[in-house]
Parts: structure tokens; C-alpha cells; sequence
């Protein structure tokens, strides 16, 4: 299966030579010029939740690492339904829309955020709307600060202690408390508690910001040097009755464009239901079976430095996690912030526990010689030798986010059906100054594990482009990039 971008592209490979090149990237970036093109089909709303803003389930909460329903189905386009895979499935996106497009799908989240998120998505899909609209009107009138409950409280951690208003966490957990004791439908009750999970930002003083949680000044903690406003701080009450109503107004409006068009899939029902594991993909890839999958979708994380763990606390402490939990999960997470330690011990001991210590072997030679990846690393060193970094894990960060997605890209081409395609969505960086061009080295360790490099899609306008780098549209650009690689038949 061939893919090819519906509209025309704009060929970047005549753009001029890179300047202040270092060896090593520039011979890469030379290997895979033609296939870097513009996307016009491409814009940062499409690849990014933001096209969700007015999307039936997609809204409710607010994943902005997810994928638009819209640019799954663009992507989906060219293909047969088939089996899919998303090894880093977040809140679903990608698996509820091949679903509804009659795919298998398969699904692969570490955080317990995107898999509640996902299993409410599917309580969405089954619940009776009279039921549900029933339910709410007899809840919304109350004061739940009546049913409050002690054992539903929340068990904050250290960074979410103080993050909502008293009363207010107080409703919160009345709340939580009615649904649990009073509501006995359970798909009623889970799109109900899962209402509540998806207003933790909005009743609290804290906005999720780039790699961590920002407080507002009205909370008391200790601030930075710049007092920060979020603006209005819904009360429990005005965010529940929205969100419910936003729910509701979902519900029929779908109702409305099923009785209009009988012939049409009701977007409501999903045609197959995601198969989901709970767990690090790498972990659990290795056990999925070789040329099983026709189509991975996927978006890992970006090496970044953003912190799910700490953007996502508000929502982890909600569905239960303690202190050591959450910095256990942020230590299973793909490297992508300076607190990750490597898993390269783990990593081999667990392949050879599986009987594979000659792949992990090619593995770890892929990686180590992948000369512009090398590179990288070794100015890094340099700069760390020197203190020049302004964090000394950032040398690491970049050492073990590639190591580590060296062997997830092994295992989804092991797991590739002939003629199957990978398609990528991912983000490059800069450290200090250095480039780190994460679509090519990734490629490469791709091409070196069989799969042929068919279009590293750019958007139009990378991110953190000066405009004086705009005007060398090459190798020093930050590109966003959707990558399609594919196992050919031979
Ligand atoms: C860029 S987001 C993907 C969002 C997804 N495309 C969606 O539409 O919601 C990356 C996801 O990878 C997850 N993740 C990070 N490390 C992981 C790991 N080792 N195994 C599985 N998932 C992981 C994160 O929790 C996050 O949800």
C-alpha cells in the first residue's frame, strides 16, 4: 500500500545549502532531502487537539497532546481497514477513529489519565441518553457538599496539595460520593465521575503550561517572580452543569443527525472496540505478534522535557495514584525529561529474559551507530563538560529518549505486516543552540530495521523558526513532522 498526500506538495529540496552545517547531520539530512516535503494539507489546527475544539467525545477533555479526529481520518484515507495499532494511545484519538471506520484496533497507554479517558469514551458509546439526561437533571440541583463523604476525598500529592479552593474540592468530593452511592447504572456513573475529572483544570488554580503546572497567585503557594492570573476559576457548580450540558447537547445533536441521515454511521457507534493494555509499549510490544498490524498511527512523546506526570497531577491524584506511584510513572515513561534514568539495564535483562539478547544486540549497535545521532550527543557532552547546558540532565534526556525509541521502532517493524505503513507524528528539538533532528535519525534507525522512508511530511511553517532560518527552509529548521514509512513486499 502506497500513500500519497492528496494534494500537491511543494518540493523543499531545492532550497538552498544548509549553513553552519555539522557533518554528520547534514550527510543525513542529504540522504533523506527528497523525501522532506510541505504538506499543504497540513496545519497546526489539524495536527493538534485543537481540532477537536468542536468534536463530539473529543472535547469533553481537554488531551491537547491528542490527535484531531480530523487528521486520523486524513491519514486513514489512502487505506483498507485493517488492524491498527497506537503504541502510545493517549486519550484514544486514534483508536476511536479507525474504529468508527470499521478498523481493529489496538492500543498501548502507560498513564492511567488516557486509559479513564478512554474506557469513558466507550461508556459513551453504550449509554442510554434518556438515562443519562434523567440522571443529571435530578443531580443538578443538589448541594453536594451534603453528600460528602471522607472516603472519597482526594489523597493529594506534594504538587497538588492547596490546588483547589476548600469549598469547592468539597462539592468535588460530594459529588463523587452521590455517583458512587447513588447512581446505580454503571456507564451512567462513569461518564458522571469522568464529567467531574474533566473540570480538575477548570475549578482549580492551576493551568497546565508547557512541562509543568502553573499556579495562580490566588492559591497562596509560593510563586515564581511573576504573579500569575489564570483568570476566572469556575465555581464546582458552574463547571459540572457545563460540562454535563456540553455532554448532553453531544448526545443529541448525534441523535438529531442519525434520524436525518438513517444510511449514515451513527458517530455514536463504534463499528469494533479498541483492545487496550495498561503498561509501557516497551514492555508490551515485544509480546505483540510479528507481522500482525497493518497500520501503527502514533504520536510518542516528544523529547521535549514536558512532563505528563506533573501536567496530568491533578488528574492522576483524581483517579487514585499516590506520591510513589506517580514518580514510578514518570520514570516508566519514554525518556523525555531530565529526571529520566536510563533503561538501557532494564532493556537488556528483559530481552534476554525473553529469549532475544541477539535483537536487543542489534539494537543497541543501530543506536550506537547512528553517526548524526553520535554527534549530537557527543557536542551535548561537551556542553555539559563545560556547564554550558542550562540543565546538566539534558545530555542524557537526548541519550536515552533516542535509545529507547531505537527499540520501539524495531519492535513496530518486527510487528509490520508486508506492505504495512508507520505514520508518525513527532516534533524536533534544540538543545543549546543544536539542532537535534529527531524525523531523520529516527528514519534511520527505521531504514536500518527494513522499513523504506516514504515522506517525512513537514507543515508548512515549523515551530521556533526565526524568520532570518525561515529563509534556509533546510536542515536548521525545527520541522513538525508526520513521517510514513513503510514494509514493502519485496
Ligand atoms: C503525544 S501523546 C499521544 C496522544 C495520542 N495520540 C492521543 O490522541 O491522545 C504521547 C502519549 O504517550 C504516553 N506514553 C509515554 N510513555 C509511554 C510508554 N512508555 N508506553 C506507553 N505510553 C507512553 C503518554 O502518556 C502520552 O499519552
Amino acid at each position: 500500500m502506497s500513500i500519497e498526500p492528496i494534494a500537491e506538495l511543494t518540493d523543499i529540496s531545492t532550497s538552498p545549502p544548509p549553513t553552519n552545517p555539522s557533518v554528520e547531520r547534514d550527510t543525513l539530512y542529504e540522504k533523506f532531502r527528497e523525501k522532506i516535503v510541505v504538506n499543504p494539507m497540513l496545519d497546526r489546527t489539524l495536527v493538534s487537539y485543537q481540532g477537536n475544539q468542536n468534536t463530539p467525545f473529543y472535547h469533553w477533555f481537554k488531551y491537547k497532546e491528542g490527535f484531531s479526529e480530523g487528521l486520523v481520518h486524513y491519514l486513514l484515507k489512502p487505506f483498507e481497514p485493517g488492524t491498527l495499532l497506537d503504541p502510545f494511545s493517549g486519550a484514544g484519538a486514534a483508536l476511536f477513529a479507525a474504529s468508527a471506520l470499521g478498523w481493529q484496533t489496538k492500543g498501548i497507554e502507560l498513564l492511567s489519565v488516557g486509559i479513564y479517558a478512554t474506557q469513558a469514551r466507550l461508556a459513551a458509546s453504550r449509554v442510554n441518553t434518556q438515562i443519562f439526561k434523567q440522571t443529571v437533571a435530578n443531580l443538578l440541583p443538589l448541594n453536594f457538599a451534603e453528600y460528602y463523604d471522607q472516603a472519597y476525598s482526594l489523597k493529594h500529592i506534594a504538587i497538588t496539595k492547596g490546588a483547589f479552593p476548600e469549598e469547592e474540592e468539597q462539592q468535588l468530593v460530594g459529588y463523587i460520593t452521590y455517583c458512587k452511592q447513588m447512581v446505580n447504572d454503571t456507564d451512567t456513573q462513569t461518564l458522571l465521575l469522568f464529567a467531574a475529572f474533566c473540570i480538575l483544570e477548570d475549578i482549580s488554580y492551576t493551568r497546565k503550561d508547557g512541562q509543568y503546572l502553573r499556579w495562580d497567585m490566588r492559591s497562596g503557594r509560593s510563586l515564581g517572580n511573576i504573579p500569575f492570573n489564570k483568570g476566572p476559576i469556575l465555581t464546582f457548580q458552574e463547571a459540572i452543569t457545563r460540562k454535563l450540558k456540553q455532554i448532553i447537547a453531544d448526545f443529541e445533536g448525534i441523535c438529531v443527525q442519525q434520524s436525518l441521515f438513517e444510511d449514515v454511521t451513527p458517530p455514536r457507534t463504534l463499528l469494533t472496540n479498541p483492545e487496550m493494555y495498561q503498561g509501557s509499549c516497551l514492555d508490551i510490544l515485544p509480546h505483540i505478534e510479528r507481522s500482525s498490524i497493518d497500520v501503527v498511527l502514533t504520536s510518542p512523546p516528544y523529547a521535549n522535557r514536558y512532563d505528563y506526570t506533573r501536567t496530568y497531577a491533578l488528574e492522576l491524584v483524581y483517579l487514585g495514584c499516590n506520591e510513589e506511584q506517580v514518580k514510578h510513572l514518570r520514570q516508566e515513561m519514554l525518556s523525555c525529561t531530565v529526571e529520566n534514568k536510563s533503561k538501557r539495564d532494564r532493556l537488556e535483562s528483559y530481552y534476554k529474559f525473553l529469549g532475544r539478547e541477539i535483537e536487543f544486540d542489534l539494537i543497541n549497535t543501530t543506536f550506537q551507530q547512528q553517526r548524526a545521532l553520535q554527534e549530537v550527543l557527543s557536542i551535548l557532552d561537551t556542553y555539559l563538560a563545560q556547564k554550558q547546558l542550562n540543565n546538566p540532565g539534558i545530555a542524557s534526556l537526548v541519550r536515552n529518549y533516542f535509545y529507547e525509541m531505537c527499540f520501539v521502532i524495531y519492535e513496530l517493524a518486527r510487528i509490520l505486516k508486508l506492505g504495512g505503513t508507520v505514520i508518525m507524528v513527532n516534533d524536533n528539538v534544540q538543545y543549546a543552540g543544536e539542532e537535534v533532528p529527531v524525523d531523520l535519525i529516527l528514519s534511520d534507525f527505521a531504514q536500518s530495521f527494513g522499513l523504506t522512508i516514504k515522506h517525512i511530511w513537514t507543515l508548512n511553517r515549523g515551530k521556533g523558526n526565526s524568520s532570518q532560518q525561515m529563509g534556509n527552509h533546510g536542515r536548521t529548521e525545527l520541522r513538525k513532522c508526520i513521517y510514513i514509512w513503510e514494509k514493502e513486499n519485496q
